[in-house]
């Protein structure tokens, strides 16, 4: 394990110090060196560091330039126009660094030296309720901000906050306690697929007949009423058969995370309920400090800034006036048990934006409490509205919402029939295997590579295409290599510094030395999107090389060889930044 020093820092570096000395009061200033098309990079710092210092720009530009040796890394420096500067590396620089990357199982990207703990809250469904398109989305970039932070060194603890808990469980229970066999399994044939179908249609079932006694029947809805109580009082009949709705509903969650090829641990799923203990604590702990106010009766919270559309303040309600405890008080009481029991330094809440006045609340709620302060942040990474090709929230034609199930049942089938035409050599088997990879690939993808905070349209026929920003245009161009390495036979291919580089193979070299300090930019913002931008950038440099440069008929053995390795090591960077994304690379497609 070696972390590289990337080009652009180690360039950086010579141009700060030579600025240090040519001008003492700019010592430590960044010169803000950038990737550029007129050069390999540009500094652009310099202007405004001599105007502060009133010298002249282009003069203290010169200076710099003259203090800075060439040769080994940078092989030209130019001032231009009123004192940019204008850097070329040095070919053999470029191939030694990624030769250094190539020598290290983490691609020489550093860890970052001042992690910590995170608890990210992602992947939260609701018990005896189908998964939709927005329980895609937290499970997709919660899951790709747990890898790319985990690669980075931070400590990590994953909590799926599902919804378990609420009033509508009393009329489930009560339900099930008059029908004590609606939630048997039927087909026992042990398909993990299967028994998940079962088990949501199961549920569904039973939540339809519950509701329509519930809104039918007086008597019933008095017993079920009845029953939340003897559910919150803990009574022992009760709380089993709440557990076997959470049992029932983790059969059908797993099922479609193992389709979502998600690897959720029971261990991490604590949902609403777990924090039920410390409910009565976190309000008395609010009231006496003051920062919960008794009114008419219920336990709140007052902002500022928090106005109904009447103009009256909307207080973030922590305790109902009949004494129940809702949403809020969960999530107070899970900051508490976060930070306390599990050391966060930071909370991570992968939850819809429709949800942001929510969490915006309840973080100020503890900000003022003291669970939160300076060393402990919380943020909500809001996730916009999944769309419709019409551009409305998604949703059946009948205007019901879209089950999950059968949208990623669709992308594998679409997939499946890309695969199957280009296929050449692969078996019923592997096309199947790999028709899930590209379908799945496909639709987090199309997830992650906008911005979280937009909303995108799902469209299938796009997000399986072979052409432009899609996971299909990546795992062929990560399988196009692999197939070149095998014809070449080349397990791992030397680099040669010594041999000249061609315009391609330097831009496509440049961007895999960035590759480290992408993913720093990427688990400081959680920003899965700009990895996503990354890879495809990669893999459009890679096109634009392979198209200009012959690999296995180059001119010399040498050549041959390190084109080999530039091959290779896009390979690995695509194929490490894919599984980030939590998509696969399949070898053959
Ligand atoms: N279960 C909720 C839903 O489906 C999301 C939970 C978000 N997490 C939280 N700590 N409140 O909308």
């Amino acid at each position: 394990m070696a972390s590289v020093p990337s080009l652009a820092s180690s360039v950086n570096q010579r141009v700060a110090d030579a600025l240090a000395s040519a001008l003492p009061e700019a010592g430590g200033a960044d010169p803000l060196l950038r990737r550029s098309d007129r050069a390999d990079f540009q500094a652009n710092g310099i202007l405004a560091l001599a105007k502060k210092a009133k010298a002249n720009p282009r003069e203290l530009a010169t200076t710099v330039v003259e203090g800075i040796p060439t040769g080994d890394l940078i092989k030209e420096i130019e001032v231009s126009g009123p004192g940019f500067l204008n850097i070329t590396v040095a070919d053999a620089a470029i191939i030694s660094t990624l030769a250094a990357r190539a020598a290290d199982d983490r691609l020489g990207v550093p860890l970052n030296p001042a992690a910590g703990t995170t608890v990210i809250d992602y992947a939260q469904p609701n018990v005896a309720k189908e998964m939709h398109v927005g329980h895609l989305r937290s499970a997709v970039i919660g899951a790709a901000m747990v890898e790319i932070l985990e690669f980075t060194g931070e400590k990590v603890v994953r909590r799926h906050h599902i919804g378990d808990w609420g009033t509508q469980f009393g009329m489930l229970i009560q339900y099930l306690l008059e029908h004590p066999h609606e939630l048997d399994h039927k087909s026992g044939d042990g398909d993990e697929q299967a028994s998940g179908e079962e088990a949501m249609s199961n549920l569904n079932r039973l939540y339809k007949a519950s509701r329509a006694l519930f809104d039918s029947d007086e008597e019933f809805k008095t017993r079920a009423r009845a029953r939340v109580v003897d559910l919150q009082a803990g009574e022992p009949e009760t709380l089993a058969l709440w557990q076997r709705f959470v049992d029932e509903s983790k059969i059908y969650f797993y099922s479609v995370f193992n389709k979502l090829d998600m690897d959720i641990q029971d261990p991490d799923v604590v949902g609403e309920s777990g924090y039920n203990d410390m409910l009565v604590e976190t309000c008395k702990l609010l009231e006496e400090s003051g920062v919960a106010v008794r009114s008419n009766g219920a336990l709140c919270v007052f902002f500022e800034d928090v106005k109904g559309p009447d103009g009256n303040p909307t207080p973030l309600i922590v305790q109902k006036s009949d004494g129940g405890f809702g949403y809020a008080a969960t999530d107070l009481s899970a900051i508490r048990d976060r930070v306390t029991n599990l050391g966060a330094t930071e909370l991570i809440y992968v939850v819809d934006a429709r949800q942001s006045l929510h969490f915006k609340m309840v973080f100020e709620t503890a900000r003022r409490a003291g669970w939160l302060n300076d060393d402990v942040k919380a943020v909500q990474l809001a996730f916009g509205t999944v769309l419709g090709k019409d551009g409305k929230p998604f949703k059946t034609r009948e205007g019901e919402t879209v089950r999950l199930v059968d949208l990623l049942d669709e992308a594998i089938e679409r997939a499946s029939a890309v695969v199957r035409e280009k296929a050449q050599d692969l078996t019923e088997a592997e096309i199947a295997e790999r028709g899930a990879q590209v379908g799945i690939g496909a639709v987090k993808y199309a997830d992650l590579s906008t911005s979280a905070a937009r909303d995108y349209k799902f469209d299938l026929d796009q997000m399986v295409s072979l052409n432009g920003d899609t996971s299909v245009y990546l795992q062929y161009a990560y399988a196009r290599i692999q197939s070149i390495l095998r014809k070449a036979g080349a397990a791992r291919p030397a680099a040669h510094p010594e041999v000249a580089l061609a315009p391609t193979e330097r831009a496509l070299g440049l961007h895999l030395d960035g590759f480290g300090e992408l993913i720093a930019e990427a688990a400081a913002e959680h920003a899965p999107h700009k990895l996503a931008a990354y890879l495809y950038q990669l893999a459009s440099l890679y096109t634009s090389f392979y198209s200009e440069c012959p690999v296995l008929k180059a001119d010399t053995p040498e050549q041959v060889e390190n084109r080999l390795f530039l091959c290779e090591l896009t390979a690995r960077t695509l194929s490490k930044g894919m599984s980030l994304l939590g998509i696969r690379t399949p070898e053959k497609l």
